[in-house]
């Protein structure tokens, strides 16, 4: 059942999307060649105390970290830990938080300095297929709309998308209905409305689509080994423009 938020929801999906954002770039400054993950991790918790907010992630079927944080051919589901952020990785980020009640789900990969040359492609392009997926995002497109464009992007820059994780709907619950996957056929699936929430999430690989998870159960990583990017915001579908909650704002929190 894909729900449709009430105008006061609405305000607080904004408020939980704005602190999502804000938590998000804070900890995208903290990413420094020498700093462990789980530094980042522990910063997130206190963010996330600090902002009055909870984890929307700790203890999601026992997942035993505040935030997602994965490294270059690590996909999504890193946990943080004893592992130094090196000069020319990539890391990746994806912060979930619960505000009274409510959910913002945002993601994001950040170049540790100057990266390779089509490590940065492939981040400037998932980001750019992030931002012309969210115009897809408005009443009378259908899911499958998203999907498409986000798969059909890839494939042109000859990059693949990953099969095992999706995007969602996102409101009281971290993943409602509908699925948002980033693969799939035009005109086809749940037809969008204004009111829903979804969280439209690219995770987009340099080489094959396939990947495979870690002894930890959790940290998805490239079977091929190469690099994978992953951007992600809670959207609001409205009459007009989507809104974009998770986008980072100056004013924050509380
Ligand atoms: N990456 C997921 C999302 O953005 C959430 C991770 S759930 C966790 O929807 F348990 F792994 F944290
Ligand atoms: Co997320
Ligand atoms: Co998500």
């Amino acid at each position: 059942m894909i729900t449709i938020k009430r105008p006061h929801e609405i305000e607080k999906m904004r408020r939980a999307g704005e602190a999502a954002a804000g938590i998000l770039n804070e900890l995208a400054t903290m990413v420094a060649p020498g700093v462990t993950t789980g530094q980042i991790d522990h910063a997130a918790s206190r963010l996330m105390s600090e902002a009055g907010v909870r984890s929307a992630f700790l203890g999601y079927r026992k997942y035993p970290g505040h935030i997602c944080i994965s490294i270059n051919e690590e996909v999504v589901h890193g946990i943080g830990g004893p592992r130094r952020i090196a000069y020319g990785d990539v890391v990746k980020m994806d912060v979930g938080i619960l505000r009274d009640g409510w959910i913002g789900d945002t993601a994001t990969s950040v170049p540790v300095g100057i990266i390779e040359p089509e490590v940065e492609r492939l981040l400037t392009v998932t980001e750019e297929i992030l931002g012309g997926a969210l115009e897809f995002a408005r009443p009378g497109n259908r899911v499958g709309d998203i999907s498409y464009f986000v798969e059909s992007q890839a494939a042109n820059h000859g990059y693949s998308v990953v099969r095992e994780f999706v995007g969602h709907g996102v409101g009281r619950q971290l993943h409602e209905d509908p699925q948002v996957p980033n693969f799939g056929k035009r005109n086809s699936g749940p037809k969008l409305k204004a009111g829903m929430t979804i969280a439209i999430e690219p995770m987009i690989n340099m080489g094959k689509s396939k990947v495979r998870i870690l002894a930890d159960k959790w940290t998805a990583v490239t079977a091929d080994g190469l690099p994978s990017a992953h951007f992600e915001h809670t959207v609001l579908i409205t009459d007009n423009t989507p809104e974009v909650l998770t986008w980072p704002r100056k004013t924050l929190l509380k």
